[in-house]
């Protein structure tokens, strides 16, 4: 099986990016980031401290996590509801990012990601991707742009389904989750040695497409000449 791990901090484009490019190339598309999102949500949902350790530990056994495919779209199932949709508010951002922290939270859906990775031609993105999770994956990506762009980004998705937020609120959020995702003990988001850099910042969302297809098509290829 192929595997491409794509990671890299939030709001990069990482999902939008290897959803087009595992379309066109006929992979299919990992959002793990959808795994830790779904527990946020449960553990917001039953009331309790995304912030608290034994909050989100004694949440872990009630929860039952499935990705399934429909039309090459992923959909992640929690105790077999869709909540796809539910898991993208700035709310539930936050919440995955603190549960992300928790050693326990990255044990639980280790499995459930290589899993996936065992069965399909993957390209899966994440923060951990390329090294831990898929430490072998045929091509390491990390995917990065500055703060700004970033937030600017996300503003614009946030504005566009609605969400009354103002700029800096979400860009005072990127940092924050920024620092979070980097600081942690366990898994912090980092190169990993053998990543190939992508820092697209300026960029339109074409060209960045482009440029992570051409990777991937040069590691199928076996023609990466490491430029
Ligand atoms: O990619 P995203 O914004 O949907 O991810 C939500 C949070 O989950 C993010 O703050 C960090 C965490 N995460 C992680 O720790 N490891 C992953 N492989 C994916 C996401």
């Amino acid at each position: 099986m192929i595997s491409v791990a794509i990671d890299g901090p939030s709001g990069a484009g990482k999902s939008t990016i290897a959803r087009r490019v595992a379309g066109e190339l006929g992979f299919v598309y990992i959002d793990t980031g959808a795994l830790y999102r779904s527990i946020g949500y449960y553990v917001l949902k039953q009331g309790k401290n995304p912030e608290k350790k034994e909050d989100v530990t004694g949440s872990l056994p009630g929860i039952q996590l499935e990705l399934r495919h429909v039309d090459g779209i992923q959909r992640v199932f929690l105790n077999d509801e869709d909540v796809s949709d539910d898991i993208r508010t700035p709310a539930v951002s936050m919440a995955a990012s603190q549960v992300s922290a928790v050693p326990e939270v990255r044990a639980f859906l280790l499995e459930l990601q290589r899993e996936m990775a065992r069965k399909n031609n993957v390209i899966m993105d994440g923060r951990d991707i390329g090294t831990v999770v898929l430490p072998n994956a045929s091509l390491k990506i990390f995917l990065t742009a500055d703060p700004e762009d970033r937030a600017r980004r996300r503003y614009e998705e946030l504005l566009e389904k609605g969400e009354t937020v103002t700029y800096e609120e979400v860009l005072r959020d990127v940092i924050q989750r920024d620092y979070n995702d980097s600081h942690r003990e366990i898994a912090p988001l980092r190169q990993a040695p053998d990543a190939v850099l992508a820092n697209t910042t300026g960029f339109p969302l074409e060209k960045s497409v482009a440029l992570i297809r051409s990777l991937v098509e040069e590691r199928l290829a076996g023609k990466d000449d490491g430029k």
